[in-house]
């Protein structure tokens, strides 16, 4: 195996490395987590403070006008230009299943595109859930889900022949939570408007780990959760993006009062809000919103073209870690290889995974606990998180897997299964 002095040169040469110091981190961990819930950026800690001390516990309603009804405008403007979409292409709040639903939904009423909904089979499962929701309230015979013949990659040429042959809406996740795997987004784009379709894209893999450009890629509907790589925290709200030209022909199916016209003039009947502004619904959630905001500010300081570098460099390092070290030891890479295709975690298998998460960690004597990713049946993801992951976190957490399997201690921990993994 290299030598871990090959891993710390890289952090030391990592133009990056400063911004591992802005979240709390723990002596002893190294946390390979940030591809389901990033780590707590420092700067919530006094926003969080204030907002509960000052503005709910002294100002209280005053808050509303004086911070709180803007901040959902603020953080739209900020993932509009992480993302590159105009003002008033991107409303922020609920969860990425609502965000879902709504835009499917309203896309669905519109007739804008023939009434069938199509995906596949590396989708996550709560897109698959509200797509077959949907297709019972339409009643649509069924969701078409595209099977491939293995999860690492989607088979393009059998997705884009079931876009032609029944075209529709489609619904698909840029970077796939399983593999990793990354869809040629502006290719699929222009396929689908080709074919009388649209695709929805579910960013939650991706956002804040890749470069998205939603102008040069024709995008025309995208959403995603924040908790990941955008450090918003648990349960932090989704974002909705949809092309202007879109936006008009669409009603949003919970008429709330936050997307009225005027919400505060509390009339009996309900006029939709102008533009994407009527795609909101109830009181945004403020505490996790102002949590949330520290995020994005910490993506956008660091640049997400350096970021997507930086998450090159060190899967790749990985990746040849992984092809020497661990192969050998009867893991397997169930992530694509080729970089042009694949996100910012890697996936592994081991007939082994659970167990093998477990001593992980656990840790030991002269080890740091390791936190990875385990998704069943047998798959351990490891996740790179640019803002914090050093390359010495990567060779520690293949050096230590290397241990645990050579000497068997793995055989420790019992095969019984947790809640939340
Ligand atoms: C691709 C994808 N979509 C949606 C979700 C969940 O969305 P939410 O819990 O915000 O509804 C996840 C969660 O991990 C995800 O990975």
């Amino acid at each position: 195996m290299i030598d871990i002095e090959e891993a710390k040169k890289l952090d030391r040469q990592d133009p990056l490395a400063k911004f591992r110091e802005r979240f709390l981190n723990r002596d002893h961990e190294i946390y390979l987590d940030g591809n389901s819930l990033g780590k707590l950026p420092l700067a919530a800690i006094p926003v969080l403070e204030e907002t509960i001390s000052n503005q709910w516990g002294k100002q209280l309603i005053r808050s509303w006008n004086k911070n709180w009804l803007e901040l959902p405008k603020r953080l739209s403007r900020k993932y509009c230009e992480l993302l590159n979409a105009d003002e008033g292409e991107l409303v922020f709040g609920e969860s990425t299943s609502v965000r879902i639903y709504q835009i499917i939904f309203a896309l669905l009423e519109s007739n804008i595109y023939p009434k069938k909904i199509l995906t596949d089979a590396l989708n996550f499962p709560t897109d698959l859930y509200v797509l077959h929701g949907l297709a019972k309230h339409f009643s649509i015979p069924d969701v078409q889900v595209i099977h491939y013949d293995q999860e690492i990659e989607a088979n393009l040429d059998r997705l884009k022949d079931a876009i032609r042959k029944s075209p529709g809406i489609v619904c698909l996740s840029l970077v796939t939570y399983k593999s990793s795997y990354l869809y040629p987004i502006k290719e699929l784009n222009h396929w689908a408007a080709a074919h009388k379709s649209i695709i929805i894209w579910d960013l939650s893999h991706a956002v804040g780990a890749l470069e998205i450009d939603f102008k040069t890629t024709e995008t025309l509907v995208a959403l995603g959760c924040t908790y990941k790589y955008m450090n918003g925290g648990p349960g932090s709200p989704a974002f909705l993006y949809v092309h202007k030209k879109l936006q008009d022909n669409l009603q949003n199916p919970i008429q709330g009062w936050f997307g009225h016209q005027h919400p505060f003039a509390f009339e009996t009947k309900y006029k939709a809000a102008k533009g994407l502004e009527r795609f909101n619904n109830g009181t945004p959630p403020i505490l996790s919103m102002q949590a949330t905001e520290t995020g994005i500010d910490l993506i956008l300081e660091a640049g997400i073209k350096m970021l997507r570098e930086k998450s090159v460099l060190q899967s790749e390092f990985l990746i040849n870690l992984v092809k020497n070290e661990l192969r050998p030891l009867n893991f397997e890479l169930q992530s694509p290889e080729d970089i042009l295709f694949r996100g910012s975690h890697l996936t592994l298998s081991h007939k082994a995974a659970w167990q093998i998460c477990q001593a992980l960690i656990k840790g030991d004597g002269d080890s740091p606990k390791i936190i990875p990713d385990y998704r069943p049946p047998h798959f351990i993801r490891l996740g790179i998180a640019p803002l914090y992951t050093r390359f010495e976190d990567l060779w520690r957490t293949v050096y230590q897997l290397k241990k645990i399997v050579i000497s068997e201690s793995y055989l420790n921990y019992s095969a019984q299964k947790e809640n939340v993994t």
